[in-house]
């Protein structure tokens, strides 16, 4: 299967931003280890990051033709973002929400998050391994009924 990985706002900062929120690994250190699972899990993966709401929603579309799964961490998005939001909505296999640290534990302005209306599962607070949940989840969801 092909998984679409995207990033939103910020996370190119990661490592450098927030480490006692983040953590210290560099956004390039989880796509090395991303693509070393994916390997395991004979998934081929897409690992992208943009500042822009239209370039996520341009990378989400394109997603219809190209990939069989998306997993994405909006980012400060989640919180504000119906485009992205509708833009996986027209994408019909699996959606996996990931977000570092838990969202859930913050300001009540991250409690909410639009993606999670489309998203067929959330991960929240597991650090930089809450990327390897989602894809061992997005294996299973490609190979069976889940
Ligand atoms: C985040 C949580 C968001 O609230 C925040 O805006 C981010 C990162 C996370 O991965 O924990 O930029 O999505």
């Amino acid at each position: 299967g092909r998984v679409d990985i995207l990033n939103g706002p910020n996370l190119n900062l990661l490592g450098k931003r927030e480490p006692h929120l983040y953590g210290s690994e560099t956004l390039a250190d989880v796509e090395k280890s991303c693509q070393a699972l994916a390997g395991e899990l004979g998934l081929a993966i897409r690992f992208l990051q943009s500042n822009a709401e239209h370039q996520l929603v341009d990378w989400i579309q394109r997603a219809r033709e190209e990939a069989d799964a998306i997993i994405i961490n909006p980012a400060a998005y989640s919180h504000t973002s119906v485009a992205i939001l509708d833009a996986l909505k027209a994408f019909d296999g699996p959606v996996i929400e990931v977000h570092i640290s838990n969202i859930h534990q913050r300001e009540s302005f991250r409690h909410h998050s639009y993606v999670s209306l489309r998203a067929d599962g959330v991960i929240a607070g597991c650090g930089t391994q809450g990327y390897h949940l989602a894809l061992m989840r997005v294996a299973r969801l490609l190979t069976s009924a889940g």
